[in-house]
């Protein structure tokens, strides 16, 4: 008698396990792969797949950015300058944010620089980041959406508000009204989740999704593969395959 309860309480605890969501994830064969290093940022401004004389050669779709609302599509208006420029309109999707799927995976957006040059040939390609550290065992898949020189080898600069604006002092003052250095310190952003509450609320869950799913752990290590992009990322951005 005693067994059979064992077993029903075993039973019962797979059950639960199993009944996260589970999307299918599928690897590139041949794809890009190896270990990286990550950071983080919010800057505010168009990420640099927008511009589709960028990555026309791929024929692909430019990454869609918004207007200061950061909710109203600006795509229409073709390579509209970034909100980081003087005169610019174009804004980072206040939607291309991070989010969690189940326990141990979560979706979202990163810049990536994979031979520490600019690699907008790399644009709108997916990467399954594996933690590693205090964050084995959880996953985040990621659009690449971005890029830039300042970036090394391996580094996926993960786009995450209130992570920092960087060396860009114009996007999230213009957009927000924030001080150039934006939220918190400009390498890093903010240091505690209650800061936040500071973010417009469009932009509070992603930059929760730190202090959360990625507890609050630094710029953590990871491996990476290439895999297929999720409908739910393309959806967002309108890039990919
Ligand atoms: C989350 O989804 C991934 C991808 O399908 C799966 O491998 C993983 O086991 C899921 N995590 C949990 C806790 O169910
Ligand atoms: C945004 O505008 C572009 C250019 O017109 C268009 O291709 C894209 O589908 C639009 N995105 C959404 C979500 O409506």
């Amino acid at each position: 008698m005693k067994l059979i309860v064992l077993s029903l309480a075993i039973l019962a605890a797979f059950d639960y396990s199993t009944s996260e969501y589970s999307p299918t994830i599928i690897p590139i064969n041949g794809g890009r792969e190896g270990d990286g290093i990550t950071t983080r940022y919010w800057d505010c401004c168009a990420p640099s797949c927008a511009w589709d004389q960028i990555i026309h050669t791929k024929n692909r779709k430019p990454v869609q950015t918004c207007k200061i609302d950061g909710r109203t599509n600006s795509t229409v208006e073709q390579n509209a300058q970034s909100g980081c420029y003087d005169g610019g309109v174009a804004y980072m999707c206040s939607n291309q944010v991070a989010w969690v799927v189940n326990s141990t995976l979560a979706y979202g957006f990163s810049a990536a620089s994979f031979t520490g040059g600019v690699d907008t040939d790399q644009c709108c390609i997916c990467v399954l980041l594996s933690f590693k550290g205090q964050l084995t065992g959880k996953k985040f898949l990621v659009q690449i959406t971005n890029t830039g020189s300042p970036l090394a080898v391996n580094q996926f600069d993960l786009a995450m508000p209130g992570g920092g604006v960087g060396i860009f002092e114009k996007g999230c003052s213009s957009q927000w009204g924030t001080p150039p250095w934006g939220w918190g310190r400009p390498v890093g952003g903010v240091e505690f989740e209650e800061e936040c509450n500071q973010l417009p609320a469009d932009l509070q869950e992603g930059c929760r999704f730190r202090f959360q799913f990625m507890e609050n752990v630094d710029n953590p290590d990871v491996s990476f593969i290439e895999v297929q992009c999720p409908a739910e990322l393309k959806a967002l951005t309108g890039c990919g395959d």
